[in-house]
């Protein structure tokens, strides 16, 4: 192999569309094109294909994460053309050049808009920049770096022009279909034919076409002006790279995935219900391996990006979304969701709680029925529980705010034991103020604390009181109506009625 494929991604560096030319000895020999520019008729979506979700993410975020632990991100190359500045912007972090191909004319015709990126340019110095392009399908997440790794160095030691990913699938239909031609156990690609070209005979072929291919750099752009439109859809298919190879005798493979599962593609809205499936699966897969419990694992939605340490429970019907990180020994019940959330060790959740972007520390309790928006930050061993909403505040070390409450835009020290029923005011109609309670206070059951306002360490707030200054440390404070009794009231006008009546 021309040089060693990296295992991780180096860190990431401006992108741009432009591709400059850097000088050779500091270029890397294989780069990867990954073709992500169609619309994606068949989904029937006014969005590109490529930025609807699977497994929490974007289809080709999956691709981009796979292709750069196989070469550093800066050697990536996402062909972009419909919705192109969607894509950069969902996928721009990653550190991916982007190429743009205006004009959507076929997976061959995005080749060639990758011209000079790949090959460089003719009248330039730069010479050519790669020796090796491997191709990847940005509506094709399942692949593995494994794969592609095996694929490359398949193409590299049979000295091949094109090399492609083929896989036998029961139902091939919709797939370019790999014909073979020679002798030999596996003899070499004479052409690749697309389901609309294909005869009835070449249409029974279950070896299909990836999508995948590794090409030999100088190979594919010294021929790909050979592509020509004359064909079902009226596009420059890259497939007919095999034909056009075969035809200039120079070699075409094919090597075969051992996992035809890896190559499925997303074309339409079942076959992307499919790979989601699968994905999910096979992350809770890796869970379970990883010494987590989850069980009915099938009706768990666990996000491909999702950490959960060992020991953890996970019970049916969880959610646990984008970047959330869950420790050791939790239980996580029933029906909870969990987005982008980070909770400690020994973390219980009860059933029903909704957790958004928020931190839980060890120990602490949540649920049932909690809502923590974003920005909440509960310490250890503190509960919120029954219908509790929280919003953009931090509840100390072993505070308990347990029922019908809504803490938002607070800061709650420790040991602090907020009343059913409490209300922080944190909105006068234009902006948002803050509460601050600090360490031992009791908030009495039903208050409004009307902020912005201070509740002093120990201080204790008389249930249904309504706060609206602050309150001293040791301090009680009362602010609701003083009760008066009226003796003998009820009687006498039972009585009055009873008269009334006759
Ligand atoms: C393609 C192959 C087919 C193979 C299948 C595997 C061709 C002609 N056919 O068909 O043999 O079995 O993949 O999944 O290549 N794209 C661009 N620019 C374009 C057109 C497409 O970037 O002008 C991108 C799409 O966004 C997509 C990828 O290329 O990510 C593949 O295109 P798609 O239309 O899905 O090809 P298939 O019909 O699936
Ligand atoms: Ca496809």
């Amino acid at each position: 192999m021309a040089k060693t494929l990296k295992t991780k991604a180096k860190s990431s560096r401006p992108n741009d569309v432009a591709c400059h030319s850097r000088p050779r000895a500091a270029r890397n020999a294989i780069a990867v094109v990954i073709m992500a520019a169609g619309k994606g008729t068949r989904l029937k979506s006014k969005h590109t294909k490529v930025l609807h979700e699977i497994g929490g993410k974007p289809i080709l975020a999956h691709v981009i994460a796979t292709a750069t632990k196989v070469v550093p991100a800066q050697d990536v190359f996402v062909i972009v053309g419909h919705e192109a500045e969607r894509v950069r912007e969902a996928v721009g972090a990653t550190g991916v050049n982007f190429v743009l191909q205006a004009e959507q004319r076929g997976t061959g015709h995005a080749l060639m808009a990758a011209r000079e990126a790949i090959f460089g340019n003719k009248d330039a110095l730069s010479g050519n920049r790669y020796d090796q392009v491997i191709v990847l399908s940005g509506d094709a997440p399942l692949i593995t770096a494994e794969t592609i790794r095996q694929l490359s160095e398949f193409h590299s030691a049979q000295k091949a022009a094109m090399t492609l990913l083929s896989a036998d699938l029961d139902n091939p239909y919709g797939y370019g279909r790999v014909i073979r031609r020679g002798t030999g156990t596996r003899p070499p690609v004479q052409a690749i034919v697309e389901e609309k070209s294909a005869t009835a005979q070449q249409k029974k072929i279950r070896e299909i076409n990836s999508g995948f291919y590794v090409f030999d750099v100088p190979a594919l752009y010294e021929h790909i002006d050979r592509l020509s439109t004359k064909n079902a859809h009226g596009e420059y298919y890259l497939t007919d790279m095999a034909g056009v190879f075969h035809r200039a005798r120079k070699k075409v493979v094919a090597f075969k995935a051992f996992d035809a599962g890896e190559v499925l593609g997303s074309n339409t809205r079942g076959e992307m219900m499919m790979l989601d499936v699968r994905l999910r699966l096979a992350k809770c897969r890796e869970l379970l391996q990883a010494g987590v419990t989850i069980f009915y694992p099938h009706t768990c939605v666990i996000d491909s990006d999702v950490e959960v340490d060992a020991d953890t429970v996970i019970e049916p019907f969880v959610q646990l979304l984008g970047s959330t990180k869950i420790g050791a020994d939790c239980r996580i019940r029933s029906y909870s969701v969990i987005e982008n959330s980070i909770l400690g060790d020994r973390v219980t959740v009860k059933p029903g709680t909704i957790v958004e972007d928020s931190r839980v520390a060890a120990g602490a309790v949540l649920g049932p029925y909690s809502h923590l928006r974003p920005g909440s930050d509960i310490g250890e061993g503190a509960h919120v529980g029954n219908f509790v909403e929280t919003k953009k505040m931090k509840l100390g070390k072993g505070s308990k705010a347990n029922h019908l409450t809504y803490l938002g835009d607070a800061e709650i020290g420790e040991g602090v034991n907020v009343g059913a029923g409490t209300i922080t005011c944190n909105y006068d109609g234009v902006s948002k103020h803050k509460t601050v309670i600090a360490d031992g206070a009791f908030i009495g059951s039903n208050s409004t604390l009307v902020a912005p306002v201070k509740i002093g360490r120990g201080a204790y707030v008389g249930a249904a009181s309504c706060i609206t200054e602050d309150v001293p440390e040791d301090a009680l404070a009362l602010g609701r109506a003083r009760q008066s009794v009226k003796e003998g009231w009820a009687r006498a006008r039972r009585e009055a009625q009873k008269e009334k009546r006759g």
